[in-house]
């Protein structure tokens, strides 16, 4: 495993705030990560570490790229929900959290998914450290790299009650804010829960990469959030699909 274990706070990073990237930064001390450190300052890679820092909601990021898909970084709400210490579960796959009662079909639903490196939701049973079980809504979405191939995985756990009802409500509440967005933040929110990084959103659009990062910045705003981690799960909750986004 390379270097894991650097906190990453604000203090770290400077005092000069990037454009767009104050929320980020502010949140950042709520919910502090820790970050490969390989991850290059600036870099794509470092937003999308920042992104689960700035989200209330429990989020890991893992790395298919090294054997069975570890978790590479993880949050603050990850910690909350599932009583484990971050050295706890920085190295492990996922699957941790399973147990005697995970239902087998939506384990294979993520399982087909991470394959197919396609985002989708599941729930399931998970269990926390103190053995109590709990209903888990898991999205999971592909983050590809510059050279194209998938680079992480993002994910994010939130605690559902019993019956489908208040993951419907969510559906339904997820779909009304998607909608309220322009087409073209859409079309936006929808590749990026397809896993493109801006430039290669920028590509696919015929618009350049400061447009891009101008919509990517609007519809945070507009869906009242701080971080890109949770509009994509907001986008993968409303079923936002790239060919449906316009
Ligand atoms: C980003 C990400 C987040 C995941 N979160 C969970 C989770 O919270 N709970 C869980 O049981 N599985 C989770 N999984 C799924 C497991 O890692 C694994 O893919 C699943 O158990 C199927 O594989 P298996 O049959 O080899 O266990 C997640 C996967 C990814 C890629």
């Amino acid at each position: 495993m390379r270097g894991f274990g650097r906190p990453v706070r604000g203090s770290d990073r400077g005092s000069a705030p990037r454009p767009g990237f104050n929320l980020a930064e502010r949140a950042e001390s709520l919910y502090p990560v820790t970050m490969d450190s390989a991850v290059q300052s600036g870099s794509a890679d470092e937003e999308l570490f920042a992104s689960i820092a700035a989200t209330p909601i429990a989020s890991v990021i893992t790395d298919p790229r090294r054997p069975d898909n570890p978790i590479v970084a993880v949050n603050r709400a990850f910690c909350e929900l599932t009583g484990y210490r971050e050295e706890e579960i920085v190295g492990r796959n996922c699957r941790f959290l399973a147990g005697p009662d995970t239902e087998p079909e939506a384990r294979a639903l993520l399982r087909d998914a991470v394959r197919d490196g396609r985002p989708t939701l599941a729930r399931m049973l998970n269990y926390r450290k103190d053995g109590s079980a709990f209903r888990n809504a898991v999205m999971i979405a592909p983050v590809f790299g510059p050279a194209g191939g998938i680079a992480y995985f993002i994910g994010s756990q939130m605690e559902t009650g019993e019956g489908e009802v208040d993951l419907e409500a969510r559906r339904r509440e997820a779909a009304g804010r998607v909608a309220a967005l322009t087409p073209r933040q859409r079309q936006v929110l929808a590749h990026m829960i397809a896993g493109y990084r801006n430039k290669q959103t920028a590509g696919f659009l015929g618009i350049d990469e400061k447009t891009v990062k101008m919509h990517r910045a609007a519809l945070l705003t507009k869906l009242g959030i701080a971080s890109s981690a949770e509009a994509i799960r907001i986008g993968v909750e409303a079923g936002l699909e790239i060919s449906g986004a316009g």
